[in-house]
């Protein structure tokens, strides 16, 4: 036994170890279930009692020991390392530096913007909170009419006179309440509706209301402005086509659809294979709205569209999902750091 541990002894004096590995194995070799200090103390316990006293003591002590080194050691590696991942590396290229970018929204809106400015139509922007006048009433909706129904606008709950606009047109009333006509602008804004958030409705989302009036403006202006529009957003070979449609403020109203952008018109599962897709609503303006606003409609004559911008961004940008533009997820939010 006393000479077994003289060489435990020695082999301790010698111990050295370069990294966590080594010291593990170092580990095993004394103090693993095979280990050699293991074995002493099965042997120690074949001892007489006055024998096992004194190289029970002994042993121990080395066990100590081992232990001592073991902790130290392993503590002295990891600072070590923790200080070798700490180095500034100078020849290590930049990190990707993503500067600020534009929202996709903002993207075309902007686009839009510029499309409408390049043939003379001013910009206006106006409040999101409104009354029921400038929302409905103004805009010629019965009192019945669904769209004033719970379930598709935000009422405040204290005045139901007070609603969160559904659609940008309320900006229609606002400015021929205020202005003469010639009237030329388009107004870019934030709607909002009550409906279930998904991939394809969400409670807030965006338009371009564009809105023309003067002395006679007639359909042909509104059809070729809105081909122009297409064909300035998307591809200048894009086809329109009017349908025949309803809003309580445009007559005659319609509903404009663009050749699919996907398959230049010949059917995909985008346009469900119709090779079109619908982008707006439209119409002449509605006499009642334009006597609402003092605007005779025996003298001056106008044409209005609504567009969302969102469904416009999701066919130029193949994005199928709404909720991404809310997310601020800056996975998404960088792929349109390139585009103006
Ligand atoms: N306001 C209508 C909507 O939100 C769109 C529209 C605007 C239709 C102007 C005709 C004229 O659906």
């Amino acid at each position: 036994m006393q000479e077994k541990i003289e060489k435990i002894k020695q082999e301790l004096a010698n111990l050295e170890a370069e990294n966590i590995t080594e010291l593990e194995k170092i580990r095993i070799y004394f103090l693993g279930k095979k280990g050699i200090l293991t074995a002493l103390f099965e042997e120690l316990k074949l001892l007489q009692p006055e024998e096992k006293k004194i190289y029970g003591k002994q042993l121990n002590e080395l066990k100590n020991q081992i232990q001592y080194f073991i902790n130290s050691k392993k503590r002295e590696l990891e600072l070590k390392s923790a200080e070798s991942q700490t180095k500034i590396d100078f020849t290590r290229p930049a990190d990707i530096f993503h500067p600020s970018s534009l929202h996709p929204i903002n993207i075309v809106k902007n686009r839009i913007i510029n499309i409408f400015a390049r043939i003379g139509f001013d910009i206006a922007e106006d409040i999101e909170i409104e009354d029921d006048w400038h929302n409905f009433t103004a805009l010629n909706f019965p009192t019945d009419h669904p769209a004033r129904d719970m379930q598709d606008t935000f009422f405040i709950e204290r005045d139901p006179d007070i609603v969160l606009r559904t659609h940008t047109s309320s900006v229609q009333i606002r400015i021929m309440e205020s202005q003469k006509p010639p009237i030329r602008y388009i107004f870019p804004g934030r709607v909002y509706r009550n409906e279930a958030i998904s991939s394809r409705s969400h409670v807030f989302f965006h338009q371009v209301e564009g809105l023309y009036i003067d002395y006679n403006v007639s359909f042909a202006d509104l059809k070729d402005t809105l081909e122009y529009l297409a064909q300035s957003l998307f591809d200048p070979s894009t086809k329109i086509r009017l349908r025949p449609s309803y809003f309580p403020f445009t007559e005659p109203s319609a509903e404009m659809d663009i050749s699919c952008n996907l398959c230049d018109g010949d059917g995909c599962s985008f346009c469900k294979n119709t090779g079109w897709v619908e982008i707006l609503g439209c119409g002449m303006v509605h006499p009642n709205v334009l006597n609402n606003c003092n605007i005779d409609p025996n003298i001056f004559s106008g044409f209005a569209f609504g567009l969302g911008i969102e469904r416009i961004t999701n066919l130029l940008f193949s994005i199928n999902d709404l909720r991404l533009f809310s997310e601020n997820d800056l996975n998404f939010l960088h792929l349109f750091s390139t585009l103006e």
